[in-house]
């Protein structure tokens, strides 16, 4: 069980047992009706705040135990005075601090009020979701935990005025939730219990949610000619998988289809070229893009998405061994080019070039986006706050922007031209698959280009943010689960009939 909490909405009533949360400005009042019931602790409250020297600023709290008076364990102020108006990820946010300040306890009761105004139906559904992306865990190969020590089931009890507006809005949160759960999952899962047969199986799965699901296996590969994946793939024991996963949502069901692509490398050593020892375990999470794509997937089957959508990932494992690819090697990609391999640590847009090629050519789709942790270059430029954007297509880079800030899941927008692409151009053979020092996630995107037709696409380098990023208040999780808010929303805004 990842996350140990359930959750439902109620209509506003007195505190009864558990923790209560309530939420305080700078005049430290909740709003009207928390306010009633609070009427006997208002002084309680007010000895407390000056005690504690709590402001009321946002995501500041103030915890009173026992309070007398009312009937409740522990009283939760919290903080959510601003200077700035709110947006969508604000609740969520507020959510998941709410969640985290809730700790061990069984039982909470949150007054979802604001201390003036109104938080709408959305609001509070946007918290329900922070709350749940925050109490996921990833404990499953923890055999020593003391009961004691094990977060405890959590029943939280959400009231707000609109009850019937704020489950309608929690619908689709919750399918949400369970795709960024998914990809996370399958991002923190080891290597050498998830590896391409095992993520195809996992991706396979979601034939229950009515999403249709082709796996190609390496004979089917080589018949279509993926010499560029395949040959990634091919200095390890494991078989290599494609997973196409296809949610024929729209109303018309011969509208064209947004596709998505992901690099799966359940493990990247580097191969021949191989990576140094410091960090290399980090390199479990080198299929975070394929991992987006799936729980993508999910969340849109689960919340019935009127849109068609295509998922495809590229599963491989890059191994080291007699028959693993060397630097000088030349593959022949799916789309007749041929890539003379610099460096075999260059692996993921090896295995994109061909995925992205049968995508556009199969299914001719209105976009295709495509996610990898693809270089540690984005992360010298971009560092773990936002992810590397680059495209082909004005409306489409600026529709990913604009649904960056809307979910948090920040993206910057980053060049291509000519004069970069020319750094790839091969002694040998078509394009070479490194281009050296500088500009290296340029590179790396001008390389995915060169398989990319007329179509608007767009390639998110995520190698900061798709693992190993620092702590939020929604994401405890080392596999973050990015990306599948920042895509469902694209969808949900631009592309759904
Ligand atoms: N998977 C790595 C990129 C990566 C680095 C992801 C750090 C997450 C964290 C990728 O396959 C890789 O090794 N890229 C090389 C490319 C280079 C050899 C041209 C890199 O970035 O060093
Ligand atoms: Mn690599
Ligand atoms: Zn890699």
């Amino acid at each position: 069980m990842s996350d140990p909490v359930t959750s439902a909405f109620a209509p506003f009533s007195a505190p009864r047992g558990g923790v209560y949360v309530v939420f305080v400005g700078a005049s430290l009042k909740p709003g009207p009706i928390p306010q009633k019931y609070l009427a006997r602790a208002a002084d309680q409250i007010a000895k407390a705040a000056k005690a504690a020297n709590f402001l009321g600023k946002s995501l500041t709290f103030m915890d009173l135990l026992a309070p007398s008076g009312i009937d409740c364990e522990r009283l939760l102020v919290i903080g959510v005075e601003r200077d700035k108006e709110k947006k969508t990820t604000d609740f969520a946010e507020l959510g998941g601090f709410a969640l985290g300040k809730i700790g061990k306890s069984k039982n909470a009761t949150v007054a979802f009020a604001a201390p003036d105004g109104e938080w709408d139906a959305d609001a509070a559904a946007d918290f329900m979701l922070g709350a749940h992306l925050r109490a996921y865990r990833f404990d499953k190969y923890k055999t020593k935990v003391k009961p004691e020590d094990r977060p405890q089931p959590l029943h939280l009890t959400i009231d707000v005025a609109n009850v019937a507006g704020a489950q309608a809005a929690a619908g689709a949160r919750k399918a949400v939730a369970s795709g960024v759960e998914l990809a996370r999952n399958l991002v923190n899962e080891p290597p050498n219990v998830l590896f391409p047969v095992e993520f195809a199986a996992r991706a396979s799965e979601l034939k229950k949610l009515g999403v249709q699901i082709d796996v190609l296996d390496e004979k089917a590969m080589s018949k279509l000619g993926m010499g560029s994946l395949l040959g990634v793939g091919q200095g390890s024991s494991r078989e290599s998988r494609v997973v196409i996963m296809r949610w024929n949502g729209a109303g018309n069901k011969k509208a064209k289809s947004v596709a998505f692509v992901g690099k799966g490398v359940c493990f990247d050593t580097g191969g021949i070229s191989i990576k140094s020892a410091a960090g290399m375990e980090d390199m479990k999470g080198d299929m975070a893009g394929a991992a987006c794509v799936t729980g993508l997937m999910q969340a849109l089957a689960s919340r019935k998405a009127k849109v068609n959508a295509i998922g495809a990932i590229g599963l491989v494992e890059n191994m080291p061994g007699g028959d693993a690819i060397r630097p000088s090697d030349i593959l022949t990609s799916m789309s007749g080019q041929t890539i003379e391999i610099i460096n075999t640590d260059a692996e993921g847009r090896l295995v994109l070039a061909d995925v992205l090629w049968y995508v556009q050519d199969k299914y001719k789709p209105v976009f295709m986006v495509d996610l990898a942790t693809l270089t540690g270059a984005i992360l010298v430029a971009l560092g773990v706050e936002q992810a590397g954007l680059f495209s082909n297509n004005d409306e489409l880079a600026a529709r990913l922007v604009e649904a960056g800030l809307a979910t948090g899941e920040k993206v910057w927008r980053m060049p291509l031209s000519k004069a970069y692409d020319k750094i790839i151009d091969s002694k040998f053979a078509d394009v070479k698959n490194a281009g050296g020092r500088h500009a290296g996630a340029i590179t790396a995107a001008q390389f995915l280009q060169r398989f990319v037709n007329d179509v608007p696409w767009a390639h998110l380098d995520i190698a900061g943010v798709g693992m190993a990023s620092p702590s939020t208040e929604i994401n405890q999780s080392w596999g973050s689960g990015w990306g599948v808010r920042l895509l469902d929303r694209l969808v949900a805004d631009h592309y759904e009939k």
